[in-house]
Order: structure tokens, then C-alpha cells, then sequence
């Protein structure tokens, strides 16, 4: 059955949202979505099924003309850092996901770290959607199955470890044609032994917090889990753009 994703967000000004969201099995105009109106009643859960707590993330710019009317003019992005929030559904305060990394390791290196059109810029933002179950579908021709994953742990360390991969190691990114990103040509500055130059202290060791997702590798030599059986924890709510700005919003243990 095709999903509908139902979401509404209501501007009440001075950079306040609510946001109502919901991915459903159902068509609009059904039961099912007469119960996302229902959500928005107080008190509901944000997603009925859901448990735990959920984060959500914002990424947003607009356009500034520099030096308007002069031949200089320019027009820059001015980005906002993304701001994460985490929501409780059914725990009975919010709980954030766990920290595995540092803003300030990663920019030991890349001074100030800007991904996708440079308004991605929180390493923990990355994760909502380099979740476990996440890959390049969207964008891999047909002819170039099956997907690679983009888990943010198996995609980082792959980057990384660059020129001394063993196996080919592309994305098909954004773009028309999606471009295939190609890192098996990265040369990395230093000691890839050194976990701590991007991880908090022992969050590199095993074994893995409780509840954390395998990663769906399909091109992987071990693949612990086929996509079709792993859909627990796709983004389950699909960005919702509101002026520069939009939202994204995804379960938390990826
Ligand atoms: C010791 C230095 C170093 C550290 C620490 C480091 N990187 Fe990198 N990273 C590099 C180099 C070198 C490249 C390849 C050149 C490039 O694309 O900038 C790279 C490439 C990347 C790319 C691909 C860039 C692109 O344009 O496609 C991403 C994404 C990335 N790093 C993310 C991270 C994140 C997230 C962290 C922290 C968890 C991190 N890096 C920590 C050196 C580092
Ligand atoms: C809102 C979802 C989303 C967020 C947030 C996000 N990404 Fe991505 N990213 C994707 C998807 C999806 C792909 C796979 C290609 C596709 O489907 O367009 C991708 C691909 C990539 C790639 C490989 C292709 C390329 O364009 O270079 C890199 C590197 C990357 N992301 C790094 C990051 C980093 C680092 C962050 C955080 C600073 C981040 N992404 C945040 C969704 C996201
Ligand atoms: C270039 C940066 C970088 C280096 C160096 C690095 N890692 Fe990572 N690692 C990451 C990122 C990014 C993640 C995913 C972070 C997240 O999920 O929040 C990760 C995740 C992990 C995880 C999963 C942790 C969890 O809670 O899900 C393990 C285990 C891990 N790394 C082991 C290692 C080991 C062992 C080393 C050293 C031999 C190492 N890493 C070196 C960037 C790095």
C-alpha cells in the first residue's frame, strides 16, 4: 500500500512552529487521515505507534544580496546552524540520542563542516537521516543495484579510510543525473587508530549501546540484516519545507 505522509506545520511567528506529522498506509481522505486530525488534538502522542522519544532538527538560510546594485553584488547563503530538539513520546521526559562523535573533532580537520548546499552542519543532525536503514536509493540508477548504505558510522569510516578501502565505495548524491561520489581516492591525514580524534572517549568501543539498529549494508561483505525486513526505523517523516526552512524528523536509535 502506497504512504501517505500527512504533516501540517502552523507559523505562529517570531520563529515559533507547531508541526503536526505522521507517515500513514492510507490514502488521504480515509479513516487514517481523519486520525492525523484527530492527532492534532492536545494531549495525543505525536505518533501513535512510536515509542521512546523522538528529535527534531531544523535547517534553514536565506539568500542575502551583498553589496546590492553595485558591480560587486553578490548573493551569499546566510545558514543557520541546525537545532535539534528532542521530543518525548511516550518517555516521560525527552531523552536525546546518544553522542558518539564531536562538532569540534570533525573540525579539528574541516575547519566548519557544511554538507548538502552547506545548511547541513551539526554532526549530530547528519545521523536523522544517515539512520541504519538509510542508502542512496533515491538517487542510484536502476542498473547500478543494489544500494549503498549512508549510515552516518559505515559512510564516515568509509570516507576515511579512503584509499585503503578494499571494496568500491560510491554514493549517488544530488543532482541531474544524480552524480556517483566516488571516496575510494580519499587520502586521510592521519592515524585512522586513533578513534578518539573524532569520537568521545571509549564511544568506539564495543559492545554497542543496547537497541542500536545493524546497519543495512547490501554491498557490504556482512549484511546482518535485507532492507525489506530492517524498515523499522526509516525517516518517518519526510522533510517538510516551509518557506527556507524545513524540517526533518526521525526515530533515534540509527
Ligand atoms: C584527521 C582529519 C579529519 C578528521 C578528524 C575528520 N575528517 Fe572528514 N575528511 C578529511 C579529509 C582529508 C577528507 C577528504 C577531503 C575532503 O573532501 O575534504 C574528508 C572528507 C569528509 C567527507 C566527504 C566530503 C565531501 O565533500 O563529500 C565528509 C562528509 C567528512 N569528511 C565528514 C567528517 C566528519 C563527520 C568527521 C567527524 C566525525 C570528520 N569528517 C573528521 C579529514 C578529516
Ligand atoms: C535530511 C536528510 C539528510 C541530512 C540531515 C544529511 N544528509 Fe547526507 N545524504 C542524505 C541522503 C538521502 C544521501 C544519499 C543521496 C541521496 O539520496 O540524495 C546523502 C548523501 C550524503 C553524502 C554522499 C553524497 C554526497 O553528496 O557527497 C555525504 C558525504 C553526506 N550525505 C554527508 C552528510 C553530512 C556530513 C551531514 C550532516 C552534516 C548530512 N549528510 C546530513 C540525506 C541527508
Ligand atoms: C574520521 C572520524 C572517525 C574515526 C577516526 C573513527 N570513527 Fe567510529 N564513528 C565515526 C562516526 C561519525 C560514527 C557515527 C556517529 C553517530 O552515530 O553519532 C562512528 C561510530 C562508531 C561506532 C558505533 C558507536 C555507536 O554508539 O553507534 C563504533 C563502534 C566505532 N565508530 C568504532 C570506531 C573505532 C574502533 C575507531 C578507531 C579504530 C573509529 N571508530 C574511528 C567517526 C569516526
Amino acid at each position: 500500500m502506497k504512504k501517505e505522509c500527512f504533516s501540517e506545520l502552523i507559523d505562529h511567528g517570531h520563529g515559533k512552529y507547531t508541526l503536526f506529522g505522521r507517515v500513514l498506509a492510507d490514502t488521504p481522505g480515509s479513516a487514517a487521515a481523519q486520525e492525523f486530525q484527530d492527532l492534532k488534538k492536545p494531549a495525543t502522542p505525536l505518533v501513535l505507534q512510536s515509542q521512546g522519544s523522538f528529535t527534531v532538527g531544523v535547517e534553514g538560510y536565506r539568500n542575502v544580496t551583498l553589496q546590492p546594485g553595485t558591480t560587486k553584488e553578490v548573493s551569499v547563503r546566510d545558514v543557520g546552524f541546525n537545532q535539534l530538539v528532542a521530543v518525548a513520546v511516550t518517555d516521560t521526559a525527552p531523552v536525546a540520542r546518544r553522542q558518539v562523535v564531536t562538532q569540534e573533532a570533525c573540525n579539528s580537520c574541516h575547519g566548519s563542516i557544511a554538507l548538502h548546499g552547506t545548511f547541513r552542519q551539526n554532526v549530530q543532525y547528519c545521523v536523522m537521516c544517515h539512520n541504519a536503514n538509510w542508502d542512496d536509493r533515491a538517487r542510484r540508477p536502476a542498473d547500478k543495484l543494489p544500494v549503498e548504505s549512508i549510515h552516518m558510522k559505515t559512510m564516515i569510516h568509509k570516507i576515511h579510510t579512503g584509499e585503503e578501502l578494499e571494496s568500491d565505495f560510491t554514493i549517488y548524491g544530488f543532482g541531474t543525473p544524480p552524480p556517483a561520489i566516488n571516496f575510494n581516492e580519499v587520502t586521510y591525514p592521519g592515524d585512522r587508530r586513533n578513534c578518539e580524534k573524532c569520537h568521545i572517549a571509549d564511544t568506539q568501543q564495543l559492545p554497542l549501546p543496547k537497541g542500536v539498529l545493524p546497519s543495512v549494508a547490501p554491498r557490504d561483505y556482512i549484511n546482518p540484516m535485507p532492507p525489506t525486513t530492517a524498515a523499522i526505523c526509516i525517516i518517518t517523516s519526510a522533510l517538510w519545507s516551509f518557506n527556507k526552512a524545513s524540517v526533518a524528523s526521525c526515530c533515534l536509535r540509527s
